[in-house]
C-alpha cells in the first residue's frame, strides 16, 4: 500500500537531492502566476515568517506572496520576540506550531536549523536561508528568471562568481541548475572557492576557476554574489577584488548580446558590480529576480500548504 504524503513531504529544506520533476512543477506553478492570482488560493491560511537574520527581499516577498494568495502572515524576528529573552529559535518555531499555523518560513544564521524545526513541528517548514547551507527559494527564483528569459535551463552554462565558501545561494543554485541540466562553474579567489567544490551538484559536473575573464566567454549567465562580511570573510578580501572578480563597466561592455547578468542582492556596489552597471546594464536580470521572487514564493507556499 502506498504511504500517504505527510506534512514534511511539503517541507522545503534545500535543493540537494530534490528531483527534477519537483523543481519543474514549482517552476511551472510560479510561471502560471505571471498571468495573475485568483486571490483565494490559500484563503484562511496562516503563514509564520520567522526571520532571525536580516532580510528585505526574502521576508517581504514571502509576505507579499501570502497576501496575493489570500493567506495571512505572522512576522517575527529575533528582536521583539522571546528569542531576545533567551528562548531558542527552535523553541520559538515549536510555539508557533502549537498555535496551529499552516506553514513556518524560517531564516536563521544556523546551518541546519530549518531541518531541526522540521523534526519537531507538524507544520511544513520552508527554509528562507540557513547560514552557509542553502537558500532554496532564492535558487528556485533564479532558475525561474533564467528559464523565463532564455526559455530553457538544460544545456545552459552559468558562472557563479565571488564568495562561494560563504554562499548558501551558490550551493542551492548548483543543486538546482544541475538537476535541470545546466552546467555551473564556480569562480572566485582561491580563499573563497577551492577544488573541494568541484563536482558538488547531482551530476558531478560543477567546475571551479579563479580566472573570471577566461570563463566569461564560455557562459550564458554571469551570477555575481555578495561578499558576506557578516559571516566573517573566509579570506581577506583581495585588494584587487573588483578588478579581478567584479562586474566592472569594462567587463559589462564586453559581454555579448546573448549574455545575462544576475545578483541575488543586496549588492555591495563598487565591489561586486559597478554602480553604473547596476543602474543601466540592459541585460541585467536583477530586478526580474526580485519580481519573480513573489511568483516563486507563491508556488512554494502553495506546495507547502494547499493540500494539507
Ligand atoms: N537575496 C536575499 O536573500 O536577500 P535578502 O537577504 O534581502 O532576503
Amino acid at each position: 500500500m502506498e504511504s500517504q504524503p505527510t506534512a514534511h513531504d511539503r517541507d522545503l529544506i534545500g535543493l540537494e537531492g530534490m528531483p527534477a520533476e519537483v523543481i519543474q512543477d514549482l517552476l511551472d506553478t510560479a510561471s502560471a502566476f505571471e498571468s495573475g492570482f485568483r486571490g483565494d488560493e490559500l484563503s484562511g491560511r496562516l503563514v509564520a515568517n520567522l526571520f532571525f537574520e536580516n532580510s528585505t527581499r526574502t521576508r517581504c516577498s514571502f509576505e507579499v506572496a501570502a497576501s496575493r494568495l489570500g493567506a495571512r502572515s505572522i512576522n517575527l524576528g529575533a528582536s521583539g520576540s522571546s528569542v531576545a529573552k533567551g528562548e531558542s529559535e527552535l523553541d520559538t518555531a515549536v510555539q508557533l506550531d502549537a498555535m496551529g499555523v499552516d506553514a513556518i518560513v524560517v531564516r536563521s544564521s544556523v546551518n541546519g536549523m530549518p531541518a531541526r524545526m522540521a523534526e519537531r513541528c507538524t507544520a511544513p517548514i520552508v527554509n528562507a536561508g540557513d547560514g552557509r547551507h542553502e537558500h532554496p527559494s532564492q535558487a528556485l527564483l533564479d532558475l525561474l528568471t533564467i528559464r523565463s528569459r532564455l526559455e530553457r535551463l538544460a544545456g545552459l552554462r552559468v558562472a557563479i562568481v565571488g564568495d562561494i565558501a560563504n554562499s548558501r545561494v551558490a550551493r542551492s543554485n548548483v543543486y538546482g541548475l544541475e538537476a535541470m541540466g545546466a552546467h555551473v562553474v564556480l569562480v572566485g579567489p582561491p580563499g573563497m572557492v577551492d577544488e573541494s567544490f568541484a563536482g558538488l551538484g547531482p551530476a558531478g559536473r560543477t567546475t571551479v576557476s579563479h580566472d573570471l575573464d577566461s570563463i566569461i566567454p564560455e557562459v550564458d549567465v554571469v551570477m555575481m554574489l555578495r561578499i558576506q562580511r557578516e559571516r566573517g570573510a573566509t579570506c581577506p578580501i583581495p585588494p584587487d577584488y573588483r578588478v579581478s572578480y567584479g562586474m566592472t563597466v569594462e567587463r559589462a561592455e564586453a559581454l555579448r548580446p546573448d549574455q545575462w547578468l544576475m545578483h541575488p542582492g543586496p549588492v555591495n556596489q563598487g565591489v561586486e558590480i559597478d554602480p553604473e552597471v547596476l543602474r543601466s546594464f540592459p541585460r541585467s536580470l536583477i530586478e526580474a529576480q526580485v519580481s519573480n521572487g513573489v511568483l516563486m514564493r507563491s508556488a512554494i507556499l502553495l506546495r507547502a500548504i494547499a493540500s494539507s
